[in-house]
Formats: C-alpha cells, sequence, structure tokens
C-alpha cells in the first residue's frame, strides 16, 4: 500500500481548488479542520516511540463535534432528511477518531497509523460525497 499519511493524495478534496461548498463559512471551516488533520497526522507519523501524546486528537474531536453541529444545524434548515444523513455519517467518521485515539492510548503506533489513514480517507470520501453536494445544493435552494 502507498503512504497516505503526509502524502500529497491525503484529503485531496480540501486541497483540490475546484472544490467548494459555496457557503464560505463551510470552506473556512473545512480549510481550518484539514490544517488539524494534517498536524495529527505529523504527531503520529514523528512519534519517537516514547508514546503518543492524545492531546492534539483531543483538540481535534472538540473541534470535530463542533464542526458536525454547526454542519447539522445548517442542514435541519432546510430539511430534516439532510441533516439526518449528516448526523449518520458524522457519528461514524467520530468513532473512526475514536478507535485511532484508543490505539494512540494503548501506545499501538501501528494500529493508530492505519485506523488514521483509515480516518482521513474516510473523512475525504465523506466531504467529497456528501459535505460539497450538499452544501452546494443548499446555496442553490437558499439563494
Ligand atoms: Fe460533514
Ligand atoms: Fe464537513
Amino acid at each position: 500500500m502507498k503512504p497516505f499519511i503526509g502524502s500529497e493524495d491525503a484529503m485531496s478534496t480540501w486541497t483540490n481548488p475546484g472544490w467548494n461548498s459555496q457557503n464560505p463559512e463551510i470552506d473556512a471551516e473545512h480549510k481550518k479542520l484539514n490544517q488539524m488533520v494534517s498536524s495529527l497526522a505529523a504527531v503520529v507519523r514523528n512519534d519517537s516511540g516514547l508514546g503518543l501524546s492524545t492531546e492534539a486528537i483531543d483538540i481535534l474531536i472538540e473541534r470535530m463535534k463542533l464542526h458536525f453541529a454547526l454542519e447539522e444545524r445548517n442542514a435541519a434548515r432546510i430539511d430534516s432528511e439532510s441533516r439526518d444523513i449528516l448526523h449518520e455519517d458524522h457519528t461514524l467518521l467520530l468513532a473512526r477518531l475514536d478507535r485511532v485515539r484508543q490505539a494512540m492510548t494503548l501506545r499501538d503506533h501501528k494500529e493508530a497509523t492505519s485506523r488514521l489513514q483509515a480516518f482521513i480517507a474516510a473523512l475525504d470520501k465523506h466531504d467529497a460525497e456528501i459535505d460539497i453536494p450538499l452544501f452546494r445544493m443548499m446555496a442553490i435552494s437558499s439563494a
């Protein structure tokens, strides 16, 4: 498998200038989260084997929860079905982050790395297939 963390391909949705949701607040959020996920990937990648600090992931988890709540509030203004679709996928993403945290707590570097890769891939898929189409649709319907 090709290296994923730290590669140019990671989180391609956020780094592709052609992708924007047409909602500036949501786009700014995604850029900020992109930076935070990259920082976490660097923390995990550079771990010297002395044990991973969970501080970076704890901050990311809290920030992600705020982001998901913001998106869900936005979606709920349009319709409850969109909100539910988001909520379901957000819950799965948070569960993935918890699993990364668990591996970090157990100082299982290999497992933390592979779980983080899986989280990043799932988040990228979420953004490309759910967030961006949904927020574009909402931008059109509220215009
Ligand atoms: Fe989302
Ligand atoms: Fe999002």
